[in-house]
């Protein structure tokens, strides 16, 4: 649209992120209780190879480290996750200092260093307590014990944490926990999924509504996976799958975390087809009551819809988690919609696609729907790395990084409202269903599917060119 000048603002927060259960290790160590993740990993045939976060890339005991190498590259900000059975080995009641304790010093270690953290108080690692005492989610017992917990952490960071991610990803937890059965606790049960999602909607809510009320300094708001949609063709019948698409994949959370509702289409299907969920008046209330302060933003790909016929149309599909491209299949919902193979696309070889003018296409639907400001809390590209004399040339993920980038860039300049990018991940780390070879980071860590690494760190070629992105605020990106 426009010539490629820069425009990144003075305060941009340049980052990175992580979660605790892909990085910490430490799974039983100092009083921390279990998760459902460390329960789930043992069950044969769930994760790549078995692996698991048992010791991960131990940032556990190496976070000082792992902050100076931070510092080194210039990071503005950090994001990161508390796991809740660190803190709440039980998932309520008495604290673990110990654990509590870690994030003190990893907040304080990032503020020594310039660097502002940015807290996710949920990255998937429910206590494995309360999936056993009253199935996590599928209970509105839920809702209390969360907020127990964030304001745990509420107080704990008051002043010194000033942005705050209440769920992450909460359209990829609920779907791969209670639709595809892939997360914990497995199960595949559409009716469940609508009412657990429900329930998850009414912590995210009731999380943001207490932050409010504490009068918190800093900004509180969900981080959302989002892939926006394009039809296959101008074919009514396919842009009318990709409508659906994107009120059922995108707008079923959005516009609950935004204006508090739930889009008509979708309620009218669930009734239609017994799939609808409890909710009161006063859900109704709670949901309307709190609006975040921001949008975050996971964004990794499009997806391109066709249309699925009632009958004989596609269901679930092959995700490939193998990184052997051209594993994954088709998928869809008969009669809502299908995704299809994009041409236009390259891919990596988990099948993803590689389309960073789909996330200057989603920023501006974004700011066109909803008005708020957006954090891009991740973005990156997951590929094999080699070490070739003690190098890594990932000259992929720099030219990943770099087209989305100057995406982001188009879109501050059409008037959407960006206040940072945190790209995934610092180091790499355990992808959850893909072992350790799908790398994301800017720091090489040996460690590997046999998970006997030195868990050395190795600076990438990644990280050079992200410290002179930002060192300059972008303007090497012409
Ligand atoms: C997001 C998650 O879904 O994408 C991260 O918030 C995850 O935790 C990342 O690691 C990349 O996904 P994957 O499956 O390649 O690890």
């Amino acid at each position: 649209m426009s010539e490629n000048k820069i425009v990144f603002p003075e305060n941009f927060l340049w980052g990175s992120a992580s979660a605790a259960y892909q990085i910490e290790g430490a799974y039983d160590l100092d009083g921390k209780g279990p998760s459902i993740w460390d329960e789930f990993v043992k069950i044969p045939g769930k994760t790549f190879k078995g692996t698991n976060g048992e010791l991960a890339v131990d940032h556990y005991h190496r976070f000082k480290e792992d902050v100076a190498l931070m510092k080194e590259l210039g990071l503005k900000a950090y994001r990161f996750s508390v796991a809740w059975s660190r803190v709440l080995p039980n998932g309520r009641g008495t604290v673990n200092e110990a654990g509590l304790n870690f994030y003190k010093e990893l907040v304080d270690e990032l503020i020594e260093n310039g660097i502002e953290p940015v807290l996710t108080i949920y990255h998937w690692d429910l206590p494995l307590a309360l999936q056993e005492e009253y199935q996590g989610f599928e209970s509105r017992k839920i809702v209390d014990d969360f907020v127990e917990y964030s304001t745990l952490l509420f107080e704990t960071f008051r002043g010194k944490v000033k942005y705050w991610v209440s769920l992450n990803e909460q359209n990829i937890f609920t779907s791969h926990g209670y639709l595809m059965g892939t997360h914990p606790p497995g199960v595949q049960d559409p009716k469940r999924f609508y009412q657990v999602n429900h329930h998850a909607n009414l912590v995210n809510a009731a999380i943001i509504k207490k932050f409010h009320d504490l009068k918190m300094p800093g900004q509180i708001g969900p981080s959302f996976a989002y892939s926006p949609t394009y039809a296959i063709d101008a074919d009514p019948k396919n842009e009318l799958a990709q409508t659906n698409a994107e009120d059922f994949l995108a707008h079923n959370w959005l516009d609950v975390y935004v204006w508090g509702v739930y889009p008509k289409p979708v309620l009218k299907y669930l009734k239609d087809n017994g799939l609808d969920f409890e909710i009161t008046d006063a859900d109704r209330e709670l949901l309307k009551a709190a609006k975040p302060d921001f949008l975050g933003i996971n964004y990794y790909q499009t997806n391109t819809m066709a249309f699925n016929p009632l009958a004989g149309g596609v269901g679930a599909g092959v995700a490939n988690t193998s990184g052997e491209k051209g594993t994954s299949s088709e998928s869809g919902v008969p009669g809502l919609y299908k995704s299809v193979n994009n041409p236009f696309v390259e891919k990596t070889n988990w099948d993803w696609n590689i389309d960073p003018v789909g996330l200057q296409i989603g920023l501006r639907r974004l700011e066109s729907r909803y008005r708020l400001p957006i954090l891009i809390t991740e973005n990156g590209l997951g590929e094999y790395d080699k070490v070739e004399d003690g190098k890594v040339h990932d000259d992929y993920r720099i030219d990943y990084l770099q087209k989305h980038v100057l995406a982001i860039n188009e879109a501050i300049k059409e008037g959407v409202d960006v206040l940072g990018y945190c790209t995934w991940s610092f180091t790499d780390l355990l992808s959850w269903l893909n072992g350790y070879q799908k790398r994301y980071g800017f720091v090489y860590v040996d460690q590997d599917e046999t998970q006997e690494g030195t868990l050395n760190r190795l600076k990438k070629d990644s990280f050079y060119w992200y410290q002179k992105t930002i060192a300059e605020n972008g303007e090497n990106l012409k």
